[in-house]
Formats: structure tokens, sequence, C-alpha cells
């Protein structure tokens, strides 16, 4: 079976567009593939926390995000879940990989140059400029084939790509390479997998409630902006009903109409190919059509993480479990690299 990793980071509340976007591709994947599902908390430091808005919720945004995957449909019996700062092997590749990464590889990484056009002189922490490496070695620790995520993501993979063939023609290639396996005892060549990102048609960027030019997202400060996942009805319908709209009657796509174009897509996706006619409907009937329907949509989900968010111990479990089985594959990448690059092994 191909293995598959991916993973969201616990910022804040998730939200639709994690969810439309990467989330709810998972549990799909499990009969076909190997997979693994991954809470990244070291990621959620890369935005330099400089007061306790991200330290004093980290622990319960972690607990929450994976009990969110949980109530997705991810079966901790087929999947494996885990908390990435539980296995070490995570920082610890990050830095073996770094180490021979080029700068300007991680320089020219959209999401860096969009965050920091904006920040003033020491507002950017070294970890946004560093963050591509660690996800590079979350997806190549497990040698996961098929990552499924956001549209934002796509260059993250192919830099990770980059960067495993970088490392397989760097440490493990020809004679040197050959001898240290065997003397060792390991399968040689080669040592990380290329990994392709798996983005869905529709989903793949759900819009801002508030300006549908940019992309719904955590670090937005508008909470209008974002439905998050947890989100109770009258939020949900509050927040749509707030969502900026435009002039025009009738809700159809049209290339200078974002607001439209974003919430008809997430009707047709929440609506699940049993949606109305709405291409004549005014904001006014369409909103409340759509609060429904993302309500209905969300509904499942939310009464599951209640359930497994009270089910005394059971997540705690879970996470241990899965840190226990990520961590033979982690520890066993790690020790492929190290002989790799020629290190003396304990
Ligand atoms: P993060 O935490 O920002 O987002 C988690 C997932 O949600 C997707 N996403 C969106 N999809 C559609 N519309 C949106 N508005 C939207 N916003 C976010 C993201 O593409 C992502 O799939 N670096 C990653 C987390 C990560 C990871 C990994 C993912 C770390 N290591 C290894 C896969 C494999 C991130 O910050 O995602």
């Amino acid at each position: 079976k191909k293995r598959v990793l991916s993973g969201v980071q616990p910022t804040g509340s998730l939200h639709l567009g994690n969810y439309l976007g990467s989330i709810s591709q998972w549990p799909k994947m499990q009969e076909e593939y190997d997979c693994s599902f991954c809470v990244v908390d070291l990621h959620s430091l890369t935005n330099m926390p400089k007061n306790t808005e991200v330290t004093k919720s980290l622990k319960e945004n972690t607990l929450t995000a994976a009990a969110i995957y949980i109530a997705s449909g991810v079966d901790p019996s087929t999947s494996n879940i885990f908390v990435q700062s539980h296995v070490k092997q995570h920082a610890e590749l990050s830095w073996l990989l770094s180490c021979s990464l080029p700068l300007n590889w991680l320089e020219r990484m959209i999401q860096y140059k969009d965050k920091t056009a904006t920040a003033k002189e020491g507002e950017v922490g070294t970890g946004l400029l560093t963050y591509p490496a660690l996800m590079a070695a979350d997806i190549l620790l497990y040698g996961a084939e098929v990552v499924p995520v956001g549209e934002d993501q796509r260059q993250h993979l192919e830099l990770t790509r980059d960067i495993a063939r970088r490392f397989n023609d760097l440490y493990c290639k020809g004679g040197p390479w050959k001898k240290k396996t065997k003397e060792y005892g390991i399968p040689s060549y080669p040592v990380f997998r290329e990994p392709t990102a798996q983005i869905v048609k529709g989903g793949a960027r759900i819009m801002s409630l508030s300006d549908g030019r940019n992309k719904m997202s955590k670090s937005d400060p508008n909470p209008n902006s974002c439905i998050n996942i947890l989100d109770s009805p009258d939020v949900i319908v509050q927040k749509i009903k707030a969502a900026k709209t435009d002039d025009i009657v009738g809700i159809f796509e049209d290339t200078s109409r974002p607001e439209a174009n974003n919430l008809m897509s997430i009707y047709d996706i929440t609506s699940q190919g049993d949606g109305e006619d709405v291409s004549n409907m005014s904001w006014g009937e369409f909103k409340p059509i759509l609060a429904t329907s993302v309500v209905e949509y969300l509904k499942p989900l939310q009464k599951r993480y209640e359930e497994v968010r009270n089910e005394e111990g059971y997540l705690e479990g879970v996470l241990k479990e899965g840190k226990e089985n990520a961590s033979v594959i982690a520890e066993e990448t790690v020790r492929k690299v190290k002989i790799g690059m020629g290190f003396y092994l304990d």
C-alpha cells in the first residue's frame, strides 16, 4: 500500500477551508492507502507568538484538532493519528535536511514572501523561513507518496520533492552508500520517496467571507471571515449574514464576482448534489439557504466531535498509540539518513 501523510496546524480553530481543502479527503483514502495524520503543533509556532495568544491554548487546540480528525471519519484503528512534537525525529530530520537545503529555495516560497512583505523589521521569525523544511521532514520521515492538501500547499510539496531528490543524489548514490548500507544491513537506494500533492477539484481554495480575493485563513484578524468547523448554528448563520456581497441579483459564476463564486462553491459542496437552483436568487434569499446547508453539513461531524471529547481518556490513548507507531518508522528513516550523511551511530 502507498503511504499518505497530512496534517493541520493547531493554531486556532480549524475552519471550513481546512476541512474542504484537506481533512474531508482523508477518510476516503483510508481503504486504499496506509495513512498517517499528524497534528503539526511545531508548525504553529512559526508565526512567532510574541505573547501567550498561541501558547496558552496550544495544548487544547492540539487535542481539538485530533478530535476533529476522528470526528471527520478518520478511524484510529486503520489510520495513525499523532502529534508532531511527540515524535522527536520531525525536528531532527528538519535540521538534517536544512543543512543541505539552499537558502534561496526557501526564500522563493510564496507564503514566506507574502507574509514577510507586510511585516515590520524584527517581526518575522526564522521558523517562518525554515517551515517548509519541517514540513518536508513530516512527509519524508514516513515515505509518504500522496499528500492531500489545499492549493496553498502545492509549492511546499514541490519543494519537498526537490529536497528528497537532492538528498538522494547527494548522499545515497554510488559506492559509499551501497557499502555503508550493506554494513548496517538495510535496503539501499533511495532513502526518500518523492511525494505528490493530492488537491481536490472543488474546495482546494476556500476564500474569506469578508473578502473573496483572500483565502480563508486562521490568521485573519476578522473572526467573521472564517466559518470554523465547530461554530454553532447561530454563529454560522450570523457570519454568513455578515458575508460580503455585491449588487448583482442572482448567484452565478462570474470571474469578476469573487464573493459570489466563493459562496456558491461552498453551497455546491455542502449541499452535496442536493442544492436548489440559486442562479436567480437575491443575496437575501440565498444566504439563509446557504447557512442551513453549511449547518447541516457540519452537524454530524460536530456531534461526533462531542462524543470523542466526552469519552474519558480515549483521545489521549489514540495519540499515545499513534506516537508509538510513528516513532518506529521515523527512527528507521533518520537512521538511514544518518548513515548516508556519515554519522557515527549509537
Ligand atoms: P494549514 O494548517 O495552514 O492548513 C491545513 C490544510 O488546510 C488547507 N487549507 C485550505 N484549503 C482550502 N481553502 C483554504 N482557505 C485553506 N486554508 C488552508 C491547507 O492547504 C492544508 O492542507 N504546512 C501545512 C501543514 C503541514 C502539512 C505537513 C500538510 C505541516 N506538515 C505535511 C501536509 C503534510 C499548513 O500550514 O497547513
